[in-house]
């Protein structure tokens, strides 16, 4: 007989395993399927800045809203997860320093200067705090609020609660096919089947075939990133430093992680040479002393993105037993605690905001393919 769980997963990145930590802790019986192993796909390749200011385009959009909600998850999570899978997923403190080099650039990031979050700092103080930064920028905004985290760590912590939670993680287990009928849905893996109440696409970039095999539109697409990261030689930095798409973030470890490029629809996951040097450029207009440094290494990975930016995270229009959790673009890591929750709330019948859900829901208009 095969097996049944209340819920599958198909992927097991950071976004599959915060849902199958929510779900397994809520009394579900989970079942991750992860065609490679658990958190080495993008989620690895993320710096894991939770860019919750930084990544958005103001306080009014709904992103901030839900990033900002999901920030303040990752206060409890990170208690939560050293005390069930013993972890530490290394969530620092000091924030992003957004720097400006013009006026206009100023002026774009001043207009968060109502939050209490936000400060602006001329360019003399962002030197006491960051000696390492480059003469020529004008200022910065610090949101000391936009920390971050491990991303691999936050993902094999997830994994790792979750199994004490009773979850069931299968790695190299692809999916190949998802089969619907009334009494139950039936997931085909190359290493057997399994039947579910309920089901999660949560396979990243890679989502797109299973919207279209279960009768869906959508306009997922990759945006490769590469990053180097190397030995920081100088005085930790206090703040990560971030300008444009263009960020260095100080790692534990004593590495600066310096990323990354924006290659819409490279499927390719070897970084170029083109892409490092673009990337190690960059990073030197912001902080000149930063070519000095030993490389330690260089990667690229598929951010998930849809063509408003926005994830697709609610049930099926027309099967309800069927979820997605998927495009979470540039802020997965960000996004993955408040990800988990609606996806357990909505399968246990648990209010979610119906603005968040008519945000990210399935089939939207303006995510349809073109
Ligand atoms: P993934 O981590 O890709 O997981 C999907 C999983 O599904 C994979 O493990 C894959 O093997 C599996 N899978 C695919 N097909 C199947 C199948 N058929 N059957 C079973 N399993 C399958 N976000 C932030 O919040 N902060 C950052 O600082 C940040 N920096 C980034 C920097 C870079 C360079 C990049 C590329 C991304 C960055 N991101 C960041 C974005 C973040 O990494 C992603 O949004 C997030 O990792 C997406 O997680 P995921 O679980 O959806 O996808
Ligand atoms: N959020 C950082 C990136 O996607 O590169």
């Amino acid at each position: 007989m095969k097996e049944h769980y209340d819920v599958a997963i198909i992927g097991g990145g950071i976004i599959g395993m915060s849902a199958a930590y929510h779900l397994a802790k809520a009394g579900k019986r989970v079942a991750v399927l992860e065609a490679n192993e658990v958190g080495k796909k993008t989620t690895s390749a993320a710096a894991g800045m939770l860019g919750a200011h930084a990544e958005g385009e103001g306080d009014e959009d709904i992103f901030f809203q839900v990033g900002r909600a999901s920030q303040e998850l990752y206060e409890k999570l990170t208690v939560d997860l050293q005390h069930e899978s013993g972890i530490d997923i290394r969530k620092s403190a000091g924030g992003i320093m957004k720097v400006a080099f013009t006026e206009e650039e100023k002026n774009a990031l001043c207009r968060m200067q109502h939050l209490s979050t936000f400060q602006w700092l001329e360019a003399n103080r962002v030197k006491e705090r960051l000696p390492q930064i480059t003469d020529d920028i004008i200022g910065a905004g610090l949101i000391e609020d936009d920390v971050h985290v491990e991303p691999y760590l936050v993902c094999r912590a997830l994994w790792q609660a979750a199994v004490r939670y009773g979850a069931v993680v299968q790695e190299f287990t692809p999916v190949i096919e998802v089969k619907r009928d009334k009494e139950a849905l039936t997931v085909k893996t190359t290493s057997g089947t399994l039947t579910c109440r309920d089901l999660t696409v949560a396979s990243g970039v890679w989502s797109g075939r299973f919207f279209e095999e279960l009768g869906l539109s959508h306009s997922l697409y990759p945006v490769k990133g590469e990053c180097v990261s190397v030995w920081n030689s100088g005085p930790a930095l206090k703040h990560t430093i971030y300008h444009e798409h263009c960020y260095i973030v100080q790692r534990d470890s004593g590495k600066l992680v310096i990323g990354a490029t924006m290659k819409p629809d490279d499927w390719q996951t070897v970084p170029t040479l083109g892409g490092v040097e673009a990337v190690i450029q960059k990073a030197a207009q912001l902080m000149p002393s930063i070519k000095e440094m030993a490389i330690d290494q260089c990667w690229a990975g598929l951010r998930p993105a849809t063509s408003d930016k926005h994830p697709y995270i609610g049930r099926h229009p027309e099967d309800e037993r069927i979820l997605f959790a998927s495009g979470h673009y540039r802020n997965g890591i960000l996004l993955a605690p408040i990800t988990g929750e609606i996806i357990r709330d909505l399968i246990i019948n648990q209010h979610v905001k119906e603005e968040w859900l008519h945000a990210f829901r399935i089939g939207r208009k303006e995510a349809s393919l073109v």
